[in-house]
């Protein structure tokens, strides 16, 4: 992708034994990733929190300081397992994108990646073709994040709005997952009816105007 990466971890040991398994698995590719602890990892430029649901604000928390004013991404889903259904959690605040963005106001956080199966993810030969939603208060973390899905190949990022839509977006992956099961398959999100030349963000009015609610939007009625 032409990215440096800091894979983190409560234990650095950890991190390097994964660093390693990927390095392995890949050897033809020049990654440019290395291991850290979780606050080396908060170190970089942006940060992706994905962790299970009830440890990311606490991860979040625990990295405060090198989080600072930065865009940081979450794509935790809060979700149990009953039996063989999958059922979404109601988090504090609704999301656990919100949950972060409330702990560390200060951080920039965009909710995305939250459909993508991690293993397809990792599969560098098999690119997985898949729309994904972002959804962020914050202009900035959008753009950054569409900068950053526009980097793998064969993903399209959505701006899917305010961080308010984090909670669908993040109870949805229960239905993916309950499909997986059922078809025994993994599915990827794709949408139909956007314009094929879709590359970058929609114009819309800025994120304060539509929090405002000054922007009476009648698409907004469409369904
Ligand atoms: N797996 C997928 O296909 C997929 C796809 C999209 C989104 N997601 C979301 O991404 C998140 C991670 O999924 P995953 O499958 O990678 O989960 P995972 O393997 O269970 O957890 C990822 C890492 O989080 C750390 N961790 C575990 N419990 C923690 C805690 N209580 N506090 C802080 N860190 C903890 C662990 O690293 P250390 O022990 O080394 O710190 C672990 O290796 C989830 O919220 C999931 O919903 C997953």
């Amino acid at each position: 992708m032409g990215y440096d990466v800091i894979i983190g971890s409560r234990s650095a040991d950890r991190a390097k034994e994964k660093v390693d398994e990927l390095l392995e698995k890949w050897p033809d590719r020049t990654l440019a990733i290395e291991a850290g602890d979780n606050a080396a990892a908060a170190g970089a430029d942006v940060v992706v929190i994905a962790t299970p649901w009830d440890g990311a604000t606490q991860t979040a928390a625990s990295v405060r300081e090198q989080l600072g004013h930065k865009v940081v991404i979450s794509m935790a889903n809060a979700l149990t397992r009953i039996g063989k259904e999958f059922q979404p959690l109601v988090p504090p605040r609704g999301s656990v994108a919100a949950s972060i963005q409330a702990v560390v106001p200060d951080c920039k956080v965009a909710g995305a990646f939250h459909h993508v199966p991690a293993k397809e993810l990792g599969d560098l030969d098999h690119p997985i073709e898949t729309d994904v939603l972002i959804c962020s208060d914050h202009e900035e973390a959008t753009a950054l994040t569409t900068e950053l899905i526009q980097a793998i190949p064969n993903m399209r990022p959505l701006d899917a709005g305010e961080l308010s839509q984090s909670t669908p977006i993040e109870s949805f992956t229960a239905v993916l997952l309950q499909l997986n099961v059922r078809y025994k398959t993994r599915v990827a999100v794709k949408f139909n009816g956007l314009p094929d030349s879709l590359t970058g963000l929609p114009k819309k009015p800025p994120r304060a105007a539509v929090a405002a609610g000054s922007d009476a939007d009648e698409d907004a009625n469409a369904t």
